[in-house]
C-alpha cells in the first residue's frame, strides 16, 4: 500500500509521514519544501520512503501511477498567510487541491482524503456539526470551502473522496508552528512568563493534538470505504471546545506555574464551537492526547533546547520572507542583465 502525502513536509504532514512508515506503510511525500526538508531528517533515507520536491500545481501526475492513497494536505496554512497573495492561495488552496483530486482519480488511485478546516463554519452562534451551513469569513476558508465543493463530487464506486476538517492543532512537530493559539501561549509563558491571551478570553475554540489529527488520516485510509466515501468528518473532540482564558489556565497548571497573562488584540469575542461526535460514533476515533500534554511537551522540548523560536515557525512571518527574498533575487538578475 502506498500513501502520497502532499504537504509532507508540514507541521502536521511531518507526523503523519513518520506516523504512516512506523506502521509499515510505503510513502512519497510531494512537497515545494517551503520550510526546508530538515522537517523530515529523522526519516530521511528510510527506504519506504519516497520524496518529490515539487509542487502541486504543476507536478507530473504520472508519480501517482503506484498510489492508492492521496492525503492531500499542502496549503497556505493559515488565514493571515491566505492574505498575503488571495490569488494565489486560491491557485494553491483551492485549485491546486482540486487539481490533485482530478489527477488521483484519472491515475486510479483509490482514496483521496482532503485537509480541511473546521474554519469553513467561520463564526457562529450555537453548535455546528457537518450539516450546519458554512460560513467561510477568509480567504483561506473560502478556498477550503471550494476545494470541498469541488472534490466531493468526484467520489464514485472506484474512487472515494473524504474531507477531513480539522480543528486549531497544537503539540510538537519537525516543522513546528507557534502561530497556533495553544502552541504560541506555550511559547509565551516560557519567553515572557505571561500566557498571551487574545481578548477578551471568552471566545470557543475547537482544539487537536497533532499526532490525534494525523492519526484521523490514518482511521480514514484504514476505514471500510462504503463508511468514509463521500463524506465529511471534523476531526476534534467534543472535549476540546475550550474558551481561551480557562484554556490558558490549563496550560499554566500543565506546566506547573503561577498562572500570569498577558492581553493581546483588539477585543473579539467571536466564537463557535464543533460537534465531533461524527468521527467518533462513526469512525470510533477517540484522541489520546489533552492540551495539558501538549502544552507539557512544548514547555519541556524549548527548555531543553529541541524546539527554538524562529521566523520559520510563524507562518505568515516566513511567507513574507520568503516573497521578500524571491524579489530580490529578481532585481538582482535583472540588473545583471541591464549591466
Ligand atoms: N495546523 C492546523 O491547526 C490546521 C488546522 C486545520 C487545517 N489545517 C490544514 O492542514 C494542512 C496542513 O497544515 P500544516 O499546519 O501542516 O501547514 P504547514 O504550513 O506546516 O504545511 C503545509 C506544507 O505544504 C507545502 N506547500 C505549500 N504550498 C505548496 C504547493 N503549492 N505545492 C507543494 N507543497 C506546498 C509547504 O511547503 C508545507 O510543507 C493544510 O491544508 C492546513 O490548511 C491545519
Amino acid at each position: 500500500m502506498k500513501v502520497l502525502v502532499t504537504g509532507g513536509g508540514g507541521y502536521i504532514g511531518s507526523i503523519l509521514v513518520q506516523m504512516l512508515l512506523e506502521k509499515g506503510y510505503k510513502v512519497k511525500c510531494l512537497d515545494r519544501f517551503f520550510f526546508g526538508m530538515e522537517t523530515l531528517s529523522n526519516v530521511l533515507g528510510d527506504p519506504n520512503l519516497e520524496i518529490v520536491k515539487d509542487d502541486i500545481r504543476w507536478f507530473d501526475p504520472n508519480i501517482l501511477r503506484d498510489v492508492d492513497t492521496v492525503m492531500d494536505l499542502a496549503a497556505l496554512s493559515n488565514d493571515p498567510a491566505g492574505e498575503l497573495d488571495p490569488r494565489k492561495t486560491m491557485e494553491i488552496n483551492y485549485k491546486g487541491r482540486v487539481r490533485v483530486a482530478t489527477l488521483s482519480k484519472k491515475y486510479q488511485v483509490e482514496r483521496y482524503i482532503l485537509a480541511s478546516s473546521c474554519s469553513v463554519y467561520g463564526f457562529q452562534d450555537g453548535v455546528v456539526d457537518e450539516r450546519s451551513p458554512i460560513n467561510p469569513l477568509t480567504t483561506y476558508a473560502k478556498a477550503n470551502a471550494l476545494a470541498e465543493e469541488e472534490t466531493l463530487p468526484l467520489a464514485d464506486d472506484s474512487f472515494s473522496v473524504t474531507v477531513l476538517r480539522q480543528a486549531t492543532v497544537y503539540g510538537l512537530s519537525p516543522r513546528m508552528r507557534f502561530d497556533l493559539a495553544i502552541n504560541g501561549m506555550v511559547l509565551g509563558f516560557y519567553k515572557h512568563g505571561k500566557i498571551p491571551i487574545m481578548r477578551d478570553g471568552t471566545q470557543w475554540r475547537p482544539f487537536v493534538h497533532i499526532r490525534d489529527t494525523a492519526g484521523a488520516f490514518i482511521k480514514v485510509l484504514e476505514s471500510e470505504r462504503d463508511l468514509v466515501n463521500k463524506e465529511v468528518f471534523n476531526v476534534g473532540s467534543n472535549e476540546q471546545n475550550y474558551q481561551i482564558k480557562p484554556l490558558a489556565e490549563l496550560i499554566a497548571e500543565a506546566i506547573g506555574l503561577p498562572f500570569n497573562f498577558e492581553w493581546y488584540g483588539s477585543p473579539d469575542n467571536r466564537s463557535y464551537r464543533v460537534d465531533f461526535s461524527k468521527i467518533r460514533d462513526v469512525l470510533g476515533f477517540k484522541p489520546k492526547y489533552t492540551p495539558k500534554e501538549g502544552a507539557r511537551e512544548i514547555y519541556d522540548a524549548l527548555v531543553e533546547g529541541r524546539v527554538k523560536d524562529s521566523i520559520k515557525t510563524r507562518t505568515v512571518d516566513w511567507y513574507k520572507f520568503l516573497i521578500e527574498a524571491q524579489k530580490i533575487v529578481k532585481e538582482v538578475e535583472l540588473r545583471g542583465v541591464i549591466l
